[in-house]
């Protein structure tokens, strides 16, 4: 489907900061680069954590990640390449694959574990995690996977190829739209050249990642592997991103504040520390992931 003129942005966001990430491990040695660190939660509201993954090495993923707890917000895994098995304590199994998402709502709480399907090759993904509002954060585990296929998709007049993972664009609704922190999840393909626009409310917060090639938005440059923070301009109606020469693959995320106090454990985000100290508990006492 070919969509056009649809976005109409008259001032871009322009890049308030360039984040390199922090090289890291986690699960049972798996080597990532952690892109949104603890240090930006609140900055990033409703976002928590943003890791991106991606080597052709074996040893650098191969343990996974073997049973952990989760309470409070939401995971959404995006596979770009390679294939990792899902299996929660909610009775959740799938396999995430080549373009597929993942979305759990963790809620009160699930065990799961996320282990790579393959012994070797290329494995390369990203691993978002969304806030819950307080109201939200003790409801029942919820679990989808998306293959490539199913998700909602279209193309620009310019050949932007535009995957619409959560929120809406251009007139296309996300695989997952959520009401209060109304998250926004593209992942653009631009060809050489190409610009894509896309509306955004000013009070959202708001980042880029840019996996291949590099962009340029408002006339800073974001080079491969960077996150560019878009600042919340009250005179910006959303971003227009610009790709390089070689073209870009780029990661556009959008959400609406929650302005609640973050609490977090590991695992667990909570809203205080008493409720972190009841996460504890019932996973120590084996009720952090039953079933109501
Ligand atoms: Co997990």
């Amino acid at each position: 489907m070919t969509r056009d003129t649809h976005a109409t942005v008259t001032q871009s966001r322009r890049i308030e900061r360039l984040v390199a990430g922090q090289a890291t491990s986690d699960g049972a040695g798996v080597k990532l680069t952690r892109v949104l660190t603890h240090q930006l939660q609140r900055r990033l509201d409703p976002f928590l954590m943003l890791d991106a993954f991606g080597s052709d090495q074996a040893d650098d993923y191969i343990a996974g990640f073997p049973d952990h707890p989760h309470r409070g917000f939401e995971t959404v895994t995006y596979m770009i390449a390679g294939r990792m098995r899902h299996r929660d304590s909610a009775g959740h199994e799938g396999l995430l694959e080549n373009g597929g998402v993942q979305w759990m709502t963790a809620g009160r709480g699930v065990i799961h574990s996320e282990l790579p399907e393959q012994e070797e090759g290329l494995m390369e993904g990203f691993q978002l995690w969304l806030n819950l509002p307080a109201r939200d954060k003790m409801r029942a585990p919820w679990y989808r996977d998306f293959k490539a296929e199913e998700l909602p998709r279209f193309t620009t007049a310019q050949g932007v190829d535009v995957t619409v993972i959560a929120g809406h664009s251009h007139g296309i609704d996300g695989a997952v739209t959520r009401d209060v922190t109304a998250p926004l999840y593209l992942d653009l393909h631009l060809p050489a050249g190409a610009r894509f626009e896309q509306s955004l409310p000013a009070s959202h917060n708001a980042f880029v990642y840019v996996y291949r090639g590099e962009v340029d938005v408002a006339g800073q440059a974001v080079p491969t592997q960077r996150m560019g923070l878009l600042a919340n301009d009250a005179q910006a109606d959303g971003v227009a991103i610009e790709a390089g020469g070689a073209g870009a693959r780029v990661l556009l995320l959008a959400g609406a504040p929650l302005h609640e106090p973050i609490a977090q454990y590991g695992p667990f985000v909570m809203n205080t520390q008493q409720e972190i100290f009841q996460a504890l508990n019932d996973h120590r006492d084996g009720r952090l992931g039953e079933s109501a």
